[in-house]
């Protein structure tokens, strides 16, 4: 159920170098599926104007949290809202998927951020994640409680998570594996990992002005038309979308 709602904001922390921010929605969990995200902005101001896309990085009870990297304006005013200011949340957006029980997570940066919410579904697997720096590498504990086993490297020292997917492409074979990060990470992997996975889904990112499908902004190419990320993703089966 897709609703448009002013909520307040009940925490804000930093987590690496994002921000954390949690926000009070009683009973969000009986309708946010894995996959989907919400378009979000600052109640008080009309600048920015648009609303910004940011996935679900945990959902509870009482209150829902997105994890925030500041990329331009509205990421940054976003990341500085206070505990008792208020947000406007559309949402939940986007289709759910069927993260099935194990598989492979591979994730590049703030990719973890869907990442870490599917894995709420998941009973296992493997999560190949790269970052910048040790940093940026958040959350790494809390996917291991959950039972998944998890492989890290950071460009300041190994190399990128393509390097590490390499390292550990044994694993992929006949799996299913979750990609989420920067175009040009998805794009080398698409070469990597072709030949041994079972099927693979991809986390794509496009500017949006709606959310809903109606401006249009959002469009891909796929190899059955055109397909709107909002409403028909934001997660495609790798091998039918054009990246970048
Ligand atoms: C479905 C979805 C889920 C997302 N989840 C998260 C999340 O959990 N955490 C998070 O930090 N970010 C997430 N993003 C990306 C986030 O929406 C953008 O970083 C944000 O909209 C940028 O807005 P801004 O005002 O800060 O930057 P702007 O000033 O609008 O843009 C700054 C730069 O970022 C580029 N940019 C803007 N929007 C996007 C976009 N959607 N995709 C790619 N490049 C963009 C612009 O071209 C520009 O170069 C998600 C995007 C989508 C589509
Ligand atoms: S964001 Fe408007 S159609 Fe997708």
């Amino acid at each position: 159920m897709t609703t448009f709602r002013i909520l307040p904001v009940i925490e804000n922390r930093r987590l690496g170098p994002y921000t954390l921010l949690r926000i009070k929605d009683v009973g969000i969990h009986k309708y946010a599926g894995c996959g989907q995200f919400v378009m979000v902005g600052l109640s008080f101001l009309r600048d920015p104007f648009l609303l910004r896309p940011l996935s679900f990085l945990s959902v509870d009870n009482d209150s829902f949290s997105l994890l925030i990297k500041i990329k331009g304006r509205g990421t940054e005013m976003l990341s500085m809202v206070k505990p008792g200011e208020y947000l406007k949340v559309l949402g939940p957006l986007g289709r759910t998927i069927l993260p099935g029980e194990k598989g492979i997570l591979i994730a590049g940066g703030i990719g973890i951020a869907p990442l870490f919410y599917q894995s709420q579904w998941m009973r296992g697997g493997v999560l190949l994640y790269g970052a910048k720096d040790k940093r940026e590498l958040v959350l790494v504990k809390e996917m291991e409680d959950r039972g998944l086993v998890v492989k890290t490297i950071t460009e300041e020292k190994g190399g990128t998570v393509c390097d590490l997917v390499m390292e550990n492409i044994a694993l992929l074979k006949g799996q299913r594996v979750f990609i989420c990060g920067p175009v040009a990470m998805i794009k080398s992997l698409r070469e990597i990992i072709r030949d041994y996975t079972r099927e693979t889904f991809v986390y794509l990112e496009r500017r949006m002005g709606c959310g809903i499908g109606g401006c249009k902004s959002c469009a891909i190419k796929t190899g059955y038309g055109y397909k709107f990320v909002c409403q028909d993703g934001p997660v495609f089966p790798l091998e039918e979308v054009e990246i970048g």
